[in-house]
């Protein structure tokens, strides 16, 4: 049993197996939250002994002369509204058909299942048959309107996370507006946390981090772009003082969730913290009578094995509940993409000739990217005309045919959202692009983009896409999104409702993604959005991997990969071997160094393999060996950051067998320095009292040796070289 309610059903106990959640009702009805952190062995009831003081002076308004000290503005709180005098973020305002908003909703009724709830039309964690996964769901309600809140809890044992959600139910009789609809609210009782947020921007995706004290006032992790976008991430980390990779508590969060999203963190004049995360600002949802509305997820997670020990709770949380479990824990074909190595300058003759090489070399699959379709030779035109561009590429049948002939499987680019203003769609239905009325349109890399919350426009894309993947044997779908969306509306909505527009975009999409699915359950989709622009767990849901980052300078991965690590388990990052000199950056690194940095992710090669030479068409033998050999570390087992590229020298990643059984190392020196001393690995997660063998050299240590003293690294005088430790008990 991972939740524990007390005799009177007024406190909450939610455990996982390292950490304990804890919550009540107040004197005044309001849901108090008690404590967040490493698991604890205490009954509900104990936690009590946590409800604060009244905290003085601070003229908090009270709702009963009984409990002044149930002030909504000094309690921690797990539903927070500024009905009763909380001045703090809100994470929910629910307006009522008199158009007051002060939403009070108070405790009703909790309830246990295992499992979880239905979630139609949206993301979220999957359950997989594990009996350990159970659900609280806290109903509350607005005495003055009769709204219902449902605040679901789902805690995954095994994974040290906890999924929540909000449901809002309309039980009124009139209409009412939801002006915010949190997924989750979570007040600590300090401040004494640093806060991590990932950023970047294009071709520099989650390229760095920061790490910044908490202060009083508000601290915003935020996009409007209509995406999660490339420059943020929806996903935190509080980590406590002094907690470093390694040791001290970590506190993460993620959303489940793809397009506008704010993440809130305001430190309180008691130096407490508040967290709010869910659909961004600019939002509103106008409910019925009768009607309901389901908030995205949020995954949060508690680690007191540091800033790692969160990455490897979120990474299990997502491969085992979350990934489509049709390839969560499967090994990926080895891909050829034809993109930079021809961009849109291809013929049918090209194709096949880039597929022999690759074929030759052990790789086994062949990605046709942008270009094949409509009449598209660059990026003015085509995007929405889903049907075969034959001039250039004959029969997409035979070709895709002609390709499995050579033992490779096939996939195909598509980008649907989009629109170009040259193509047959545009003609037929200009009436489908995103508008502001009245106003100019933007352009971005010359398209327009389709509003997905025009029902007929999903329905156009299912058919057309569809028609495509019937049509030839196609068994991966490259799914990109270029631009982002600027002007926001709805035809079919009345002036009103317009601040709906942007999340049933998104519904939209997700909506493309279930139907096509739906039909074709083994389709391998690989999330993209010019790079990295739209990697978060929502996407992750219907695609098992996402394209990183079009930087494929492998130096520049480093960062990119271990910084996306921190959330996203390298599994889900595609990383392929370009050709050097890279075409975004003009570095030159070896061709190891690159294929060793791509086996960290789904592993694949993004170059003209026409051109390679005997040599290194050998390399790319060995390196599709060594995928074969080590990829079910990367994708079953636990990621170690050993060292990390921002300290400037050199970037390991370990990943490591869940029983301690084997390990890799892939050890990375992009920066020589003179006279550099030693440079050591030290390895976790193994059984210290094993012995490994470490392969190649035949040498034997302990689990103890290789985790405390660790082993030298030979010197060599090269920038950007890299290697591979491999350890196997013995
Ligand atoms: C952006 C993607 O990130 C690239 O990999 C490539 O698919 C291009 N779009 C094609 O237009």
């Amino acid at each position: 049993m991972s939740i524990t309610i007390n005799a009177a059903g007024t406190r909450f106990k939610l455990d996982t197996r390292h950490t304990s959640y804890a919550f009540g009702v107040g004197p005044s009805g309001y849901l108090n939250h008690y404590y967040y952190g490493a698991k604890l062995p205490d009954v509900p009831e104990t936690f009590d002994a946590l409800d604060r003081d009244f905290l003085g002076l601070s003229f908090s308004p009270y709702r009963q002369l009984k409990h002044i000290e149930d002030s909504r503005n000094i309690a921690l709180q797990e539903c927070a509204t500024h009905a009763a005098g909380d001045y703090r973020i809100s994470s929910v305002i629910v307006c009522d058909s008199l158009g007051c908003n002060s939403t009070d909703p108070q405790f009703v009724s909790a309830k246990v299942f295992p499992g979880r709830p239905a979630i139609e039309g949206l993301p979220h964690a999957r359950v997989n048959d594990d009996p350990t996964v159970e659900t609280l769901e806290v109903t509350l309600r607005d005495p003055a309107t009769g709204v219902e809140y449902l605040l679901d809890y789902t805690v995954f044992p095994e994974q040290d996370c906890i999924v929540r959600s909000m449901l809002i139910r309309n039980a009124s009789a009139g209409r009412v507006v939801i002006e915010r609809a949190m997924s989750f609210c979570l007040d600590l009782n300090n401040m004494d946390y640093d806060l991590v947020q990932v950023h970047g921007s294009y071709g520099r995706e989650r390229f760095g981090f920061s790490r910044t004290p908490l202060h009083t006032g508000l601290q915003t992790i935020f996009s409007s772009r209509n995406s999660s976008g490339h420059d943020h991430n929806p996903a935190f980390a509080l980590m406590e003082k002094g907690a470093t990779e390694d040791h001290g508590g970590v506190l993460g969060g993620m959303l489940v969730y793809s397009a506008n999203f704010s993440i809130e963190i305001e430190g309180d004049p008691f130096f407490r913290t508040r967290i709010v995360g869910g659909i961004g600002n600019d939002f509103s949802w106008t409910l019925e009578s009768g009607e309901t509305f389901r908030t995205p997820e949020a995954i949060l997670t508690w680690s007191s094995d540091g800033l790692g020990g969160m990455s490897r709770n979120f990474h299990d949380m997502l491969r085992d509940h979350l990934i489509r479990p049709r390839w969560a824990h499967q090994e990926r074909p080895i891909l050829v993409n034809n993109w930079e190595g021809t961009y849109m300058n291809f013929n049918r003759e090209k194709l096949l000739a880039i597929a022999d090489s690759a074929a030759e070399c052990g790789v086994e699959m062949f990605v046709l990217d942008d270009g094949w379709f409509g009449h598209r030779d660059d990026d003015h035109s085509s995007l929405g005309d889903w049907f075969v561009y034959e001039k250039k590429v004959g029969s997409l049948k035979t070709l895709a045919e002609e390709i499995n002939r050579k033992g490779l499987v096939f996939g195909l680019w598509f980008e649907p959202e989009m629109i170009s203003e040259d193509s047959e769609l545009y003609k037929a239905h200009p009436d489908w692009v995103f508008t502001a009325p009245g106003r100019e349109r933007t352009y971005g890399r010359h398209q327009l983009v389709l509003n997905m919350g025009i029902p007929a426009v999903v329905d156009y894309l299912f058919d057309t896409i569809s028609a495509v993947l019937r049509s030839a044997p196609i068994a991966y779908m490259k799914w990109d999104f270029n631009r982002q969306p600027a002007e926001i509306s709805n035809p079919l909505l009345p002036p009103e409702r317009q601040k709906e527009a942007a999340h049933r975009f998104m519904l939209g999409t997700y909506e493309l993604h279930r139907r096509l699915l739906e039909e074709f359950p083994d389709l391998l989709i690989e999330g993209c959005s010019g790079g990295g622009g739209r990697f978060d767990a929502g996407i992750l849901f219907y695609t098992p991997q996402i394209w990183t980052s079009d930087n494929t300078d492998a130096i520049d991965r480093l960062f990119i990969q271990s910084c996306t690590s921190l959330f996203y388990p390298c599994s889900a990052q595609g990383a392929h071997v370009s050709v050097c000199p890279n075409h975004g950056t003009a570095r030159t690194t070896p061709l190891e160094t690159r294929g060793l940095v791509a086996l960290a992710g789904t592993f694949g090669y993004e170059l003209d393999m026409t051109k390679m030479t005997a040599e290194e068409k050998e390399t790319v033998r060995q390196q599709c060996a060594m995928y074969h050999q080590y990829h079910h570390l990367v994708l079953n087992g636990d990621q170690y950051r050993l060292a990390d590229p921002w300290d400037g020298r050199c970037c390991q990643w370990e990943f490591a067998a869940k029983d301690g059984s084997e390990a890799i190392v892939i050890d990375v020196l992009f920066r020589q320095i003179i006279h550099p001393g030693t440079r050591f690995v030290r390895l976790r997660g193994l059984n210290p009292d094993a012995m490994y063998r470490e392969i190649g050299t035949g040498r034997v240590f302990s689990g103890a040796f290789l985790m405390n003293a660790g082993i030298t690294l030979k010197p060599d005088g090269r920038d950007y070289i890299a290697q591979l430790l491999h350890f196997k008990a013995v």
